[in-house]
């Protein structure tokens, strides 16, 4: 595998998420009463490159599956807007209702995590694969369809005779190259893959995120690349974005990331990857304790400082803005400048 993913070429926006806030409201009580909220996505701002992977990185529940699923259309938006670069012309989808959001949805595709249960058994793989055919391409005819499924099957690395066969037939990693192909179908400018490789067996994780290179690069398309193991994301994108608590805690280029994360918490995330640099290896390695807090109720100021080895009073007040760590590089933590000092003297108060 190559170390580097094709540099996107051009930093036009495709994507841009503007403050982005997916709550889901929680009732209870005998009268069904709103008694909080569950803030999966709470204020995201991101912009996504046309061409390049961005890798969307956090442990469970920090809301990277529901942020891909609000850019899709498929939750409501409680505030913000994604603003879409369509080839219709600019849409902000967040307003959109179901129907006025379908013209755009050929152009936004998603992979789901679990190959086994996101085919149906039932369709054999031309069925499935011609589906988002049949809703976006109505002009088509069988015929059509049936050639257009052959050429989606081989450029997925299966072979045109599979067409016929079901989902049961097939490997976890075969099942997910039907999936792909599926995602591909309409020709979208987007994949949206949420976890494409976390079901599958480490031995073909490689082979699928290789295909998804060799896809983006051949299709020109945007991916964002949802993963909860920030190793996974290594070799596959070009930026980076770290998720904690439905923020981002940090974005920036791959290479920068792996090589000087800031934010406590995708340092946290880095130490539990085996890492060949030796400077890196000195340096004590922590494990983040604990679980993520009940994103019902998050802690105030900063969402991390539960967890965070560095955490100062001043963090409980104010929620972190995003600050400028070079080029292309944001973390919110503005202690994070401090991190090892902070950490020697906590230790040798401790
Ligand atoms: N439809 C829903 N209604 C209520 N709560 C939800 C809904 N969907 C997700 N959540 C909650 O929102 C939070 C974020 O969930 P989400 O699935 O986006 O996390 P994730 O980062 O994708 O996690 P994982 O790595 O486990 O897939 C979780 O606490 C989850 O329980
Ligand atoms: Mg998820």
């Amino acid at each position: 595998m190559n170390d580097s993913p094709t540099p996107s070429r051009n930093e036009e926006t495709i994507l841009e998420l503007e403050d982005l806030r997916v709550w889901f409201p929680v009732h209870g009580g005998i009268l069904s009463r709103h008694v909080g909220d569950v803030k999966a996505v709470d204020g995201i701002s991101l912009k996504v490159h046309a061409g390049e992977t961005l890798g969307v990185v956090g442990e469970s529940g920090c809301g990277k599956s529901t942020l891909g699923k609000a850019i899709m259309g498929l939750v409501p938006v409680t505030s913000g807007k994604i603003h879409f670069a369509s080839e219709r012309g600019k849409v902000e989808l967040s307003g959109l209702g179901r129907r006025d959001y379908r013209p755009y949805r050929s152009e936004i595709q998603m992979v789901y995590q679990d190959p086994f249960s996101s085919l149906n058994p039932r369709l054999s793989v031309q069925e499935i694969v011609e589906e988002p055919l049949r809703v976006h391409q109505k002009q088509l005819d069988a015929e059509q369809r049936r050639i257009r499924v052959e050429e989606l099957l081989e450029k997925v690395g299966l072979r045109r005779e599979q067409a016929e066969r079901y989902p049961h037939e097939f490997s976890g990693g075969q099942r997910q190259r039907i999936g792909i192909a599926r995602s591909l179908a309409t020709n979208p400018r987007v994949i949206i893959a949420d976890e494409p490789v976390s079901a599958l067996d480490v031995s073909i994780q490689a082979q699928v995120i290789n295909l998804m290179r060799e896809l983006q690069r051949d299709l020109d398309l945007t991916i964002v690349f949802i993963a909860h193991d920030i190793s996974v994301v290594q070799h596959v994108s070009n930026r980076v974005a770290v998720m904690y608590l439905g923020n981002l805690v940090e974005v920036g280029r791959t290479k920068e990331i792996f090589a000087q994360p800031t934010h406590p918490y995708t340092r946290a995330l880095l130490s539990a990857v085996p890492r060949p640099d030796p400077e890196l290896k000195r340096k004590k390695r922590w494990v983040l304790e604990g679980d993520v807090p009940s994103p019902m109720a998050k802690p105030s100021g900063c969402g991390f400082r539960t967890r965070c080895p560095i955490a100062q009073e001043s963090c409980s007040q104010e929620a972190p803005l995003m600050e400028t760590v070079s080029e292309n590089h944001w973390a919110a933590c503005p202690h994070a400048e401090r991190f090892e000092e902070i950490l020697e003297e906590k230790n040798a108060g401790s």
